[in-house]
């Protein structure tokens, strides 16, 4: 990328940009994707206007992003909502991101019902933290994401369960049992995996491509399966 470019960028984003167009980006494609971001930086500074609170210059928001509520949304610096994402804010917690905290392409971010119903928990995630394109969150529990986790895409997580003890009544009727789900700083969650609520992912620990998580994963494992199933240590 041309050098002064790089060089205002990285100063402006505390990211370092220097090594990202080199080998293989014509200067087209980098300036289309430098023109792009532009567009998606002024549509932010309008959006983040309603946000609870943002920080730092850099907080980039693509097309036909619909963010509900926005006034429980806190985020740090660096902030991307990709194209076409929705984020339902309004939350007993709120939701609340670290610095570089990216939410993919097409992904639903929905702590309580669309249409009314009691607020649910919130969501909470770290720095320099990711949810893939077309992920589902569903944080009507608590769902705490930490620092450096990796969340790739179509990737759901579930902090709720369907009552369903009664027969005799549509479980429709039966209500919601909230509870949480916790993933632990420096995490890889791959591709079509589901965590179900009441779990905990341990530091370190990578979740095989299209694993169903039930139970807690003990830090720097790795686990795959349905239900997932350690498979082998990160760590000897
Ligand atoms: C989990 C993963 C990283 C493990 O890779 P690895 O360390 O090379 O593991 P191996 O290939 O040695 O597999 C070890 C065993 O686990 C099994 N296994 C690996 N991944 C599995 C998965 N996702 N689901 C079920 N079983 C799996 C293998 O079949 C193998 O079983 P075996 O010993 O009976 O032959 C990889 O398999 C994976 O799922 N990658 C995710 C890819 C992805 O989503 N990329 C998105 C990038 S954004």
């Amino acid at each position: 990328m041309a050098g002064n470019l790089d060089k205002a960028l990285t100063s402006m984003t505390g990211i370092d940009l220097a090594g990202r167009f080199g080998q293989g980006w014509d200067s087209i494609s980098t300036f289309g994707v430098i023109f792009r971001m532009g567009i998606w930086w002024i549509r932010g500074c309008f959006s983040r206007l309603r946000f609870g609170s943002s920080a730092g210059l850099m907080l980039l928001v693509g097309k036909n992003v619909t963010i509900r509520q926005p006034k429980y949304l806190h985020v740090g610096s660096n902030f991307i909502a990709q194209d076409n994402c929705e984020i339902n804010c309004l939350s007993e917690k709120g939701l609340t991101f670290g610095d570089k905290v990216t939410v993919g392409s097409y992904s639903i971010i929905r702590p309580t019902n669309l249409y009314g119903g009691p607020p649910g928990i919130g969501l909470k995630i770290g720095n320099n933290s990711s949810i893939g394109p077309y992920s589902y969150i569903g944080c009507s529990g608590y769902i705490e994401i930490g620092n450096n986790v990796m969340i790739s895409p179509r990737v759901s997580i579930y902090s709720e369960n369907h009552v369903f003890d009664d027969p005799a009544i549509p479980m429709i009727e039966q209500g919601v049992n909230r509870s949480f789900v916790i993933i632990e700083d420096d995490c890889w969650i791959a591709s079509h995996s589901v965590i179900l609520a009441g779990v905990r992912i341990g530091r370190g620990s990578v979740v095989g491509a299209g694993s169903v998580v039930t139970k807690d994963v003990p830090p720097f494992s790795i686990v795959a399966g349905n239900p997932a199933k350690i498979i082998k240590p990160r760590k000897n």
